[in-house]
């Protein structure tokens, strides 16, 4: 019997997202089983999927590289440790020694069956054809078991290393799914991977990351100094930013569900830089301490706040799944003290204060629709969080993003959104200059040529960031299209 797997490893060892696969699931192409899928229905149909021995090990490099990539950024993440890696072969040797165990048991029974049929047959030479058929089709079907093994061959191996070197975590009661790598914390990796767990401190003071295990193995990897009760621990409590997952694990665990769960925030930050990226438009990229780091959700804004300066509304324009470096995009022309000052005068290191989050604008990450984002001038700010977060859960199955601009050089980022086009195969980008036309009239056409079916497109998630001329009319035009007002969501600038 093939092995089931979950939908977000199948998609990883199909190397395709989550949401490429969750439409072949409901589009009835690969059946579902309580949210998992047979690993021979995925070798089948993504049989691109060759790895050989040395395959394997570039794999086993690759997943290496990628936490030592991490690491640049955050905590340094190593690979499993050794107890990990012991424990983790352990469970695989069982796996090893049941499968055989019960391969061998199937074979006799397959001996047994082949000798009763030719006993039957031998003995009732009047038997049908049909009883005929039957020994010439089990005949024919264990000796082209080789060939069937060899097609699942590459997945299963893929699985294997990945085993090894990383264990899913599902969250109860979301469902949410995600991968702990090296000897990633369980917060660090679940909110790396967009999920908006609950925490505080991420250094095992304030005990607000506090989950359940349900099942599987944990390991502490760092001391915390906040206290879990004997009867927290008899319940299997742990704090989940100072465990790793040693084996596949479901934790239950608190998430903000939507922005109100999410608690408002004072925090001393550092400027690490000003970089002007075109004649109006630069970017602040400033630094959280790790021990407070904010958490947001992509599309909100904060409050920022330079002593004896000023304040000033920025949408946070970078995604939540990294929270210690927050972007923001503003114009340097504007004639405000704190923007002056941001352009003229602030130098790194210095210090900001950020306050807040606020705001409404975000993403309905649960759902897997196809989304189009529709970002008018510098609403591409909050635009640009909620793309690299929707990247990062992997769920939508297609994104579009139709950026307006008055002139070519007004695409301050044009690079950065060919970069997701190449790298993303769900991602459509649309650059639009509108120099003297309509930007929602451009912005529209181009919609519907690209989407000719209007059906197809009432399904879709629509977010609108810009002007609030700009977005109030491209709303009301979507409205007359049928696509509901509770799938459209807007911001003004
Ligand atoms: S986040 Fe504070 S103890 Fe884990």
């Amino acid at each position: 019997m093939s092995r089931l797997v979950t939908v977000s490893r199948a998609a990883k060892l199909a190397g395709v997202s989550r949401g490429n696969l969750q439409k072949y699931i409901r589009d009835g192409v690969i059946q579902s089983f309580e949210g998992m899928v047979r690993l021979q229905d995925v070798a089948e149909h993504f049989p691109d999927v060759n790895a050989k021995p040395n395959d394997i090990l570039e794999a086993l490099e690759q997943i290496m590289d990628n936490a030592a990539i991490k690491a640049r950024n955050r905590t340094p993440t190593m690979p499993p440790d050794m107890e990990t890696l012991a424990a983790r072969v352990a469970i695989l040797s069982d796996e090893l020694v049941e499968s055989k165990l019960e391969i061998s048991i199937f074979y006799n029974i397959i001996d047994k069956l082949k000798t009763r049929l030719k006993q039957f047959t031998d003995n009732h030479p009047e038997s049908t054809a049909a009883m005929r058929e039957l020994q010439g089709w089990l005949l024919n079907e264990v000796e082209t078991i080789s060939d069937k093994k060899f097609a699942q061959y590459p997945m299963i191996a893929t699985d294997t290393i990945l085993r090894l070197v990383a264990a899913q975590i599902r969250l109860e009661p979301s469902g949410h799914e995600f991968f702990v790598e090296g000897s990633d914390s369980i917060l660090e990796a679940g909110l790396s991977s967009g999920l908006a767990m609950n925490y505080g401190c991420s250094n095992g003071n304030c005990g607000k990351c506090k989950a359940r295990v349900i099942s599987g193995e944990v390991k502490k990897i760092r001391h915390h100094d906040y206290v879990l009760s004997e009867k927290d621990k008899l319940q299997g409590y742990i704090l989940s930013c100072s465990n790793t997952a040693v084996t596949d694990l479901v934790l239950e665990a608190e998430e903000a569900g939507n922005e109100n769960d999410i608690p408002n925030q004072s925090i001393s930050a550092w400027v690490r830089k000003v970089t002007p990226l075109n004649d109006s438009v630069a970017t602040l990229n400033i630094k959280t301490p790790r021990t407070q780091r904010l958490r947001f959700l992509a599309g909100q804004t904060v409050n920022l706040v330079i002593s004896g300066v000023g304040a000033k509304t920025l949408h946070v324009a970078s995604c939540p799944c990294d929270d210690m470096n927050l972007q923001f995009h503003f114009n340097h022309h504007d004639s405000d003290a704190f923007s002056q000052y941001l352009a003229q005068e602030i130098k790194p290191n210095d210090t900001i204060t950020v306050e807040g989050p606020a705001g409404h604008f975000v993403l309905h990450e649960d759902e897997p629709n196809p989304i189009v984002f529709i970002a008018f001038n510098t609403g591409f700010a909050p635009i640009k969080s909620l793309i690299e977060h929707a990247l990062t859960l992997d769920v939508t199955e297609h994104i579009q993003l139709y950026w307006l601009v008055p002139g070519q050089d007004d695409l301050y980022m044009h690079n950065h959104c060919r970069s997701w086009a190449d790298a993303f195969e769900l991602f459509d980008y649309y650059p639009l200059c509108y120099d003297d036309l309509d930007p929602v009239e451009l912005c529209l056409d181009k919609l519907n040529s690209n989407n000719p079916d209007t059906d197809a497109l009432t399904n879709h998630h629509v977010y609108i960031a810009g002007s609030q001329n700009d977005i109030t009319k491209t709303k009301n035009a979507l409205l007359e299209q049928g696509i509901p007002e509770a799938s459209i969501y807007i911001e003004a600038i």
